[in-house]
């Protein structure tokens, strides 16, 4: 049995024994969408509330499913209706969400480190789900759980993450996994949207999009935040199109076993086509489907769970 930090913070602070140790929970936790009856009684007793200061579709929603099929109860704080809206801080909501008995706290916050100040607040465990441009970790878990089961591993895989690197914690926090269970990561993007100690993280930077893709096994595409489009970070959507989004006439020029990821949401006809999103060689939808596993397996371990074989009884 690995032990695991008390909250999940980043991909940065777990060590890759840690890392395979969810991915292999999970592996466990994805038998459940073989069963007719989605329910087992394992966090029964828990409490499980997320608290999420930015939209999301994706994380929420899996992990409100995540919870409830293992029997906790979960509660979805709505920050625009919570005493947030009437000047409470954020770490009194937090104490007083704490002071209700609740085991753990999913949290998605546009401020950097707020998910380290909830954890440093509170003895309940904190799961960071999107902090800013700092870390996404369990989008990266699943990122991760989706290229190992099309791919069998990591050693020697060459991934390219493609896009906005600078704002992307999605990109931090696969760069962080990706790299410490042994693939080659290369990221490609608009200059202006590669930070400059880039390299220290283990990354090589390639220029030219259609040259990195020759030789690699995975594409992780990252959404181009519309919101930044005024900041002239890049002349157009369709200039950034042409020289950095995927669509079927790159993809046929890629290595043929590339294998296509998207954190989503996407924008069809900007970063990835619609034709390249649904192709065979695409796993989102495989991803959004992996994302309840990890999920699932993150709620158990830490909320106390190590067995893996007692997860789904
Ligand atoms: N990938 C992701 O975090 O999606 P949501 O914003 O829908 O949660």
């Amino acid at each position: 049995m690995v032990k695991l930090p008390k909250d999940l913070l980043g991909i940065r602070e777990l060590t890759a024994d840690q890392i395979n140790y969810i991915l292999d929970s999970a592996v466990v936790c994805k038998d459940i969408f073989n069963r007719d009856l989605k329910k087992v009684p394992t966090l029964r007793g828990k409490t499980v509330v997320t608290l999420f200061f930015e939209p999301s579709t994706r994380t929420r929603t899996s992990f409100e499913i995540a919870g409830k099929w293992m029997s906790a109860d979960v509660v979805n704080l709505t920050v625009s209706s919570s005493s947030v809206a009437k000047g409470e801080s954020f770490v009194d909501t937090a104490k007083t969400i704490e002071a209700m008995g609740v085991d753990l706290i999913i949290i998605r916050h546009s401020l950097a480190g707020t998910p380290k100040l909830l954890a440093d607040s509170v003895k309940s465990h904190v799961i960071n789900a999107g902090d800013g441009a700092h870390e996404h970790p369990t989008q990266a878990l699943l990122d991760l759980f989706t290229i190992r089961e099309h791919k069998g591993g990591f050693s020697g895989l060459k991934v390219v993450i493609v896009g906005d690197i600078l704002h992307s914690r999605v990109a931090k926090s696969n760069i962080w996994g990706l790299t410490k269970l042994g693939a080659r990561v290369s990221v490609v993007g608009p200059p202006t949207l590669i930070p400059s100690g880039i390299r220290d993280l283990g990354v090589t930077v390639e220029t030219n999009l259609d040259q990195a893709l020759a030789d690699a096994d995975v594409v992780n595409i990252l959404r181009i935040q519309l919101e930044r489009q005024n900041k002239g970070y890049f002349p157009t959507l369709r200039e950034y199109s042409r020289l950095y989004g995927m669509d079927l006439s790159r993809l046929k020029k890629a290595n043929s076993n590339l294998l296509v990821l998207h954190p989503g949401p996407a924008n069809l006809g900007v970063e990835i086509s619609e034709e390249v999103s649904t192709h065979c060689q695409s796993v989102i939808t495989k991803q959004v489907t992996n994302g309840v596993a990890v999920r699932m397996a993150l709620l158990y371990l830490l909320t106390g769970g190590g067995i893996q074989n007692e997860i789904l009884h």
